[in-house]
């Protein structure tokens, strides 16, 4: 939700390096962006609704030389996309500039305090509170102004301001939105996250909530909630900036699509014992002794890595053979849960800043005193530092707003936790943990072969681009992935669908199907593969038409499938993570073929920092 930037440099001027910083961050909304620098002693301020390539323009005709600047690109939360909202937003005089991401819930207050005094307010968010707010304590120093003016702010936030009265400073705060320094030679930045920052350095510093910064183009200081100050050893970053670019692909969904194989053997590095028998995973947070007393596990998650929950479940019950509870984070945070200090919560977040998770994770450690675990993707994520425990996904960074790799990540996480779990309270057999591990190893391969359905996959989305609604039907282990199916096609394609388990079809659904409605059933073989057969023969007699993902060789559900995609047969646990593949790849050709925008779909953002 919001991207925001900010940088002092000594030499060098800042609007090209913001909006190459804000491309880099656009996959978190793109309603609208714009960048202030200090130029001559006076801020200019360019903003553009849409798109950064629009922002691009603008600045490209301006010849700003600007050395110290900042930018934001904008998901609406206040007020409509439009010129007017854009941040950067400024006080009365347009002596300082602010650009935000969060949201102060009491801004209402604020503003009719502020207005009495004489602010007047030229936008419809609530992010100009700061900036007016700022100015009612300023007194010729930023930093104790900014401090003064966070002590007023309810809700979340992660800022960046400038004045024009203090070259080479930029103010920086987060509480409950993310915030990371990060370090050069001769310039020093703010930004949402890293990889805004990955063209220009790897070396980053970590802001905790209440942290104010001060950032100078040859010198970083960062303050606590007390003003004190706070001395913390930078991190350096492994991801390289060539991950966060197309590398040839239309789009970095596709790209992100094929890097799958590479997401598992990532995913394995380190985690498998050479003997096959064992999972070695370091970071869980809980040793053989605490596994063991283990009651019970939650889940919390939003969107698809709720999903991946959903797969975890299967998994964690099957091998550690405890009751799982899989919630939506938004919801069980107004529950009162059934949780306590020999329960383990995990929160599955691909990029471990998702507000409502975030909330249900620290409720859980908090006021229950569980244990907590962050399957995350982003190390230095809020997650990742909050939970007790994490277990990275290792995808490298997801641009595409529509998860991909990332749930592939978690897929392959959730299982190495279920094994690991299980080993240690002795419920998984060796035989079984061999049969897993080395069909982990093989999954790579396994999944370059999925990724050779492409070409089948377009013809099936060329026959069905145009369809108004579409069904997912899956079983068992595979009933989530036709949640993502359908998730993935609605939220990129448009098109309306639903993910069913297949024995619910008939209990209602079933009064949808007619000759012009695709559905797509996964049956490929394990234990549900006759049941969900004859799901496919009560939609078949109903007129529906049938996609169908099988195993070669099939010869039951595939002579009744209008369109067959064939996936490599692995066992049954490694199917979701081979099933979900094709499903991915229909989802991005329909758009394609509809000319919607695949990796920025309308009113999405990749990062959702509100509840
Ligand atoms: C869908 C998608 C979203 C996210 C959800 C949670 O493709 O990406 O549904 O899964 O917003 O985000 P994270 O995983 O970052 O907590």
């Amino acid at each position: 939700m919001c991207g925001i930037v900010g940088c002092a440099s000594r030499e060098h001027p800042v609007p090209g390096l913001l909006v190459e910083s804000l491309k880099r961050l656009e996959y978190r909304g793109y309603d609208s962006a714009g960048i202030a620098v200090l130029e001559n002693g006076e801020l200019q301020t360019v903003r553009e609704v849409g798109k950064i390539k629009n922002l691009e323009a603008a600045v490209g005709g301006r010849n700003l030389q600007g050395r110290t600047g900042i930018g934001h690109t904008r998901w609406a939360t206040h007020g409509k996309p439009s010129e007017r909202n854009a941040h950067p937003h400024r006080n009365r005089d347009g002596s300082l500039v602010v650009v935000h991401n969060g949201i102060i819930e009491n801004y209402l207050e604020l503003k009719h305090g502020l207005q009495a005094t004489g602010s007047v307010f030229t936008s419809d968010t609530d992010t100009e509170v700061i900036a007016h707010l700022i100015d009612a304590h300023y007194q010729g120093d930023l930093l104790t102004a900014v401090q003064a003016s966070l002590k007023r702010l309810e809700g979340s936030y992660a800022i960046a301001v400038i004045h024009r009265a203090e070259p080479d400073v930029v103010v920086g705060a987060r509480q409950d939105s993310p915030l990371v320094v990060g370090l050069g030679e001769g310039r020093n930045w703010v930004a949402s996250d890293v990889s805004a920052l990955l063209p220009w350095t790897r070396r980053v510093v970590y802001l905790e909530d209440g942290e104010v910064v001060v950032v100078r183009s040859s010198e970083v200081r960062i303050f606590d909630r007390g003003g004190r100050v706070v001395q913390r050893e930078p991190e350096t970053i492994t991801w390289s900036a060539e991950r966060t670019e197309k590398g040839g692909y239309p789009h970095f969904m596709l790209k992100e699509i094929h890097e799958q194989p590479s997401t598992v053997s990532d995913s394995l590095l380190g985690r498998l014992a050479g003997d096959d028998y064992r999972v070695v995973l370091d970071g869980l947070g809980l040793d053989d002794e605490e596994l063991r007393a283990l009651t019970r596990i939650g889940i919390v998650a939003c969107g698809t890595s709720w999903h991946a929950g959903h797969v975890g479940k299967f998994f964690l019950e099957q091998f550690a053979r405890l009751p799982v509870e899989v919630d939506y984070a938004s919801e069980s945070v107004f529950r009162e849960p059934v949780m306590g200090q020999k329960d383990l919560m995990i929160a599955i977040s691909q990029s471990g800043e998702t507000a409502d998770t975030r909330a249900a994770l620290r409720r859980a450690q908090d006021l229950f005193g569980a244990h907590t675990l962050a399957v995350c993707n982003v190390p230095g994520s809020s997650m990742a530092r909050e939970a007790q425990g994490l277990v990275l996904t290792h995808a490298g960074p997801e641009i595409g707003v529509a998860s991909t790799k990332a749930f592939m990540g978690q897929l392959v996480a959730l299982l190495l936790v279920a094994v690991r779990i299980g080993q240690a309270r002795g419920t998984i057999s060796r035989d079984t943990i061999r049969e897993l591990v080395s069909g982990l190893r093989r999954l790579p391969h396994d999944l370059e072969r999925v990724l050779k359905t492409a070409a089948k996959v377009q013809e099936i989305a060329e026959v069905w681009q145009g369809a108004r609604d579409f069904l997912y039907l899956g079983r068992g282990v595979n009933y989530p992935i036709a949640l993502e199916g359908a998730l993935k096609l609605k939220e990129i394609s448009y098109i309306h669908a639903e993910g069913y388990p297949a024995g619910e079809m008939k209990h209602g659904p079933i009064a949808l199907i007619d000759e012009n409605m695709p559905i797509l059933a996964i049956a490929t073989r394990g234990r549900t593969y006759a049941t969900i057969a004859g799901n496919v023969e009560e939609a078949k007699a109903r007129g529906g038409r049938i996609i169908a993902v099988v195993n070669p060789g099939d010869d039951r559900v595939a002579r009744m499938a209008d369109h067959v995609i064939e996936v490599p047969e692995v066992a049954e646990a490694l199917s979701p993570m081979v099933n979900v593949v094709p499903l991915q790849l229909l989802a991005y050709w329909i758009a394609v073929k509809r000319g919607t925008d695949v990796d920025q779909p309308r009113n999405l953002a990749k990062t959702v920092t509100v509840q």
